[in-house]
């Protein structure tokens, strides 16, 4: 589906509406309040589809000062991030550039949200090993301040190493699975030689413990999955360091279509795609290939300020336009 209209008609608020509908929170930001337009003190997204054959009505709201809310099917989810376990979309927006021209910490987030959504058992994993490492630096500054002794650490070697590992098992699996796909969709848009890397080990109890001296030193936790990095590469050369905008970009394409197909292998389910502002940045044959792409890989929305950039006719196209109230209205 082809979303189209002039710069500032609404687009991108509508895929990042999708988002926050179908995933409980927005790709661009974690302040709800700016979801709610300017001069209001709520806002309400409800959307209606169906998942595998089967009708599915989801209801998101917020309120400034009592939060956000979602049901499916009129049943009330305990957090709205939950609708994560619901519906998988994936989205491409210029900021997503980051998770390859980033530091480690985008990557390590980007690759712990995938194994998430391919495995949402062990969606909450990163976050339990964080706040693991978390309680471990702050019993190193206890015993650092004399309050604790060194037996306080005990429990979180044994924490940071068991989480530890189960995350660095979850992202080898994650990396091995999707490296052989996102190598098969970056050459077919012309990135040749695509590869991911991830070498880790997970620190043993030991390890730690014969890290601890300088832990106390710096209060903080020199050894563990939260310090790694996953690479991306084509052609053997790292794209974070010698990649071109244009190669990042379509490494970053590549990771998202690539992770599409896992998910339909996996889960068997098909991810809405929500693709921001793409086909400006793309070449006339690329944007063949990837609206090729998409009109076998199930829902996807593609925005454009130009009516013709998407090749091809597309299942459906949506103009936006800024009505005189400031309102932005699809047609
Ligand atoms: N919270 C808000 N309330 C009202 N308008 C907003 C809010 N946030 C952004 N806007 C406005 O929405 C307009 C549409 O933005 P956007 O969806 O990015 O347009 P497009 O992607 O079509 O270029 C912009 O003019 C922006 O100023
Ligand atoms: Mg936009």
């Amino acid at each position: 589906m082809l979303v189209t209209g002039p710069n500032g008609a609404g687009k991108t608020n509508l895929l990042e509406s999708l988002h926050v509908g179908t995933q409980g929170f927005s790709p661009r930001t974690r302040a709800d309040v700016q979801l709610v337009r300017f001069g209001r003190d709520a806002a309400r997204i409800a959307l209606r589809g169906n998942r595998a054959g089967i009708a599915v009505e989801v209801e998101v709201t917020f309120e400034v000062g009592s939060g956000k809310r979602a049901s499916v099917n009129g049943a009330r989810l305990r957090a709205a991030e939950q609708l994560r376990s619901e519906v998988a979309t994936l989205v491409f927006t210029p900021d997503r550039l980051v998770v390859v021209k980033g530091g480690p910490a985008a990557r390590r987030a980007y690759f712990d949200r995938v194994l998430g959504r391919l495995a949402p058992t062990r969606a909450g994993l990163s976050a339990e090993y964080g706040a693991a490492v978390g309680q471990r630096n702050a019993a190193l500054r206890r015993v650092s301040l004399g309050v604790s002794s060194q037996d306080a650490l005990s429990p979180w070697n044994e924490q940071v190493s068991t989480l530890g590992a189960e995350l660095v098992e979850g992202r080898l699996e994650t990396v091995s699975e999707l490296q052989p796909r996102f190598r098969e969709r970056a050459e077919e848009l012309g990135l040749a030689g695509g590869e991911l890397s991830y070498e880790a080990e997970a620190p043993s109890v030991s390890e730690l413990e014969a890290r601890t001296p300088r832990d106390l030193e710096r209060g903080t936790t020199s050894l563990g999955p939260h310090l790694d990095d996953v690479g991306v590469l084509a052609g053997g050369r790292d794209l974070r360091a010698f990649g071109s905008q244009g190669e990042q970009r379509l490494a970053v394409l590549a990771l998202l279509l690539g992770e599409a197909e896992l998910l339909e292998e996996r889960r068997g389910v098909r991810p809405l795609l929500l693709l921001d502002d793409v086909l400006s940045e793309l070449d006339p044959e690329r944007r063949r290939i990837l609206a090729d792409r998409l009109r076998a890989s199930g829902q996807a929305l593609v925005t454009s300020a130009s009516r013709n950039a998407l090749p091809g006719e597309p299942a459906q196209t949506v103009v936006v336009a800024q009505s005189s109230d400031g309102t932005s209205r699809a047609q």
